[in-house]
């Protein structure tokens, strides 16, 4: 890795947010000036670094800090997403991944209860004629899935990646990450609680069908091997601890939550179980971000570890991806065993497909299924995909198809 000066790029090197923010105070009158300065206080991070002979001033939203320059740059070089400086302290400052506390912040701002959202229609509806016996299902294999699939996410960002990343503003929001999946197995208790669903019921559909168990051994088979004394100055090692990041962030919660989001919206969308879609909707906001956050983890380390990337390492994570297509395939099928009003299991079966390319070009990786289209434009609406659009403006280094990014906006998800 090249040594970085300590310069205002350092710290903040988000120039295009604030280039974008000097455009538009331009093209603004003085008074919405004022306005839109006091909303960015509290929904963005304007940072500015004034460094003299021996101090570097950085100021943080609202907050200006006064670092010692030869430390700061110390603690800065010092910082690595593994193998870097083992520290009792929670030094998040100086910062080097800005895009982590970043994300940290808009997580934050993003916080949502359960509780806060009607369940009484959902309750209705639940109780009434009006549910077909394969809307019903799709709920209980919602409910029944992600109760636990929640709870395997949490737990292998606490007791792997979290674990192993040495940088304390990575371990900053792998924690909000964490406790974010706290909120999402929450919401499907009070979903439970609501209905007046049999827990045991959930429960047994998590160990009883087959494709359910099937997906999670998936997942859990690999975060279970990572809990050892790993050295990750090994290549194989670091590549393994890749693959987990890559399996979880883009396989797991990037592609095969998605069959039962785009379910459970389809009924949202015909004003069924509103409550419950609404908790979706948030869940999915929730999800789109962690799903960056392991994609910008997975691409920093392999920055800064370019030994992982190998032509072999590559096609590993393709073929994982493609297991992960067939897994989610199947269960998509056990979910809709007849078409409903609006659902089959072909559109759906393509969807992932479409997700699933999405999710290898963003990390670099060439896509499976090309020529695949999005059977459901419409979820563009309901999923919280800006980010994304803007990740891909952004962020791309490897994948040079430019073609294919060229063509994915908002519209096409
Ligand atoms: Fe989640
Ligand atoms: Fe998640």
């Amino acid at each position: 890795m090249s040594k970085i000066p300590l310069t205002s790029e350092v710290f903040f090197p988000n120039l295009r947010l604030a280039a974008r923010m000097m455009a538009f105070y331009l093209r603004s009158a003085l008074f919405h000036h004022i306005i839109l300065l006091f909303m960015s206080a509290t929904t963005t991070i304007p940072t500015t670094n004034i460094v003299s002979a021996n101090t570097t001033t950085v100021t943080l939203g609202t907050r200006t800090f006064t670092l010692d320059k030869e430390k700061a740059e110390a603690a800065f070089n010092a910082k690595r997403v593994i193998n870097g400086k083992d520290t009792m302290f929670f030094n998040i400052l100086p910062l080097k991944y800005t895009w982590a506390y970043d994300l940290y912040k808009t997580m934050k701002n993003n916080h949502w209860e359960p509780e806060d959202i009607p369940m009484q229609k959902d309750v209705e509806q639940w109780r009434s004629n009006e549910i077909s016996d394969v809307e019903r299902w799709i709920i209980k294999m919602g409910i029944g899935y992600f109760s636990a699939a929640e709870g395997i996410v949490g737990d292998n960002v606490l007791h792997v990646v979290r674990e192993v990343v040495t940088a304390p503003e990575l371990k900053l929001v792998l924690g909000r990450h964490a406790h974010e999946e706290n909120i999402h197995a929450d919401s499907l208790v009070y979903m439970i609680s609501s209905l007046g669903l049999n827990p045991h019921e959930c429960e047994a559909m998590f160990e009883d069908i087959p494709t359910i168990t099937e997906k999670n051994h998936f997942v859990v088979s690999n975060s279970r091997a990572m809990r050892r004394d790993i050295d990750l100055t090994k290549t194989e090692n670091k590549q393994s601890l890749a693959k987990n990041i890559f399996l979880f962030g883009q396989v797991m919660e990037g592609t095969q939550f998605y069959g039962l989001f785009g379910m459970i919206l389809s009924l949202y969308r015909q004003n069924k179980f509103p409550g419950i879609g609404q908790m979706f909707r948030y869940t999915l906001r929730d999800e789109s971000n962690h799903i960056e956050v392991f994609r910008n983890l997975l691409m920093d380390l392999v920055d800064e570890n370019p030994d992982i990337w190998t032509e072999e390492f590559r096609e590993d994570l393709r073929a994982t991806m493609s297991e992960g297509i067939r897994l989610e395939k199947k269960f998509i099928r056990d979910c809709l065993p007849v078409a409903s009003i609006g659902l089959n299991s072909s559109d759906f079966e393509e969807y992932i497909d479409y997700i699933a390319d999405r999710r290898l070009i963003s990390c670099g990786l060439a896509p499976l299924n090309e020529s695949v289209s999005n059977p459901f434009p419409w979820l563009a609406e309901m999923m919280d995909i800006k980010k994304e659009q803007n990740f891909f403006e952004g962020r791309v280094t490897e994948y040079q198809k430019s073609s294919a990014l060229g063509q994915i906006d908002d519209d096409d998800l």
